[in-house]
């Protein structure tokens, strides 16, 4: 078996296992909402009002961004590998047209979505290559391609200024935050260089329109403070981002098919 294999096995049965968990860790910690609603916003301002009609979610898990893209897409489709995630995604959500599929290998035809998006997945695949050059293959000419919070490789480094914030949150949260959600053991995932994934995405063919990190402070569950984390978002993006380019925490990407 090649490294893809392995990793993507690991993924499988990992996602398979935990499944009835996830929402529990992932989607339903208030934290989680506070990023979940910047990325929309942030997408729903790239979009500009432009038209929808069918989107592919990648590695679309639970499905809790696809059942959001159906207030900006007429209809959504979704992937992935793990068939236990797949169906608590079906029982919530019967609307969405899922498929049980790797995506190195989409079940569609060329030319077929006028948007792919990956939300926190891509680093998850293990194929960033085969994952661009597929998006790239069933998106209409002139569709949209979106990456949402990917790892970034360059963030725990003691030139950046945001990973001692990061720090501080980690600190504050160890002394003062009652409910910390139960701390989480994954299977290894991959982390990105933002420059090398940059270069990645623009040799696949897509024009790149927006690039930019950010900073997720998880499992702060104290709403004060949530409000505070959903401000510090807007002034990070507004003014440390561009002062300290690709430093933050995720990466998110938004390109255009050329
Ligand atoms: C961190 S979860 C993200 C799920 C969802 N996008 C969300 O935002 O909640 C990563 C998902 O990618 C899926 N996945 C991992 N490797 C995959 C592959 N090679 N092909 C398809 N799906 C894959 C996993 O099963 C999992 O559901």
């Amino acid at each position: 078996m090649n490294n893809y294999s392995v990793k993507s096995k690991e993924q499988k049965d990992y996602y398979n296992k935990t499944a009835e968990k996830y929402d529990q860790w992932h989607v339903e910690p208030n934290s989680a909402k506070v990023v979940d609603t910047w990325n929309f916003n942030n997408l729903k301002k790239f979009l500009k009002g432009r038209k929808i009609e069918r989107c592919l979610d990648l590695g679309c898990g639970t499905g809790r961004l696809s059942n959001e893209l159906l207030e900006i897409s007429k209809e959504v489709y979704g992937v992935d590998q793990s068939n236990e995630v797949l169906k608590i995604a079906k029982q919530k959500y019967p609307q969405l047209k899922l498929s049980c599929a790797e995506v190195i290998k989409l079940p569609y035809q060329d030319n077929y979505f006028d948007m792919v998006i990956i939300n926190g997945s891509l680093h998850h695949f293990f194929a960033v290559k085969e994952t661009l050059k597929e998006s790239y293959r069933v998106l209409k000419p002139n569709g949209v391609f979106i990456l949402l919070g990917e790892p970034n490789k360059q963030f725990m480094k003691l030139y950046n200024p945001f990973f001692y914030i990061w720090i501080i949150d980690r600190l504050l949260i160890k002394l003062f935050s009652k409910s910390i959600a139960e701390e989480l053991i994954e299977p290894d995932a991959e982390k990105y260089i933002p420059k090398v994934l940059k270069k990645q995405i623009t040799k696949t063919g897509f024009d790149l329109k927006q690039y930019y990190t950010y900073d997720y402070f998880s499992r702060w569950e104290n709403e004060k403070w949530l409000s505070k984390y959903a401000k510090y978002l807007e002034w990070e993006h507004k003014y440390l981002a561009k002062l300290f380019k690709n430093l933050g925490m995720a990466i998110q990407c938004f390109a255009i098919k050329r």
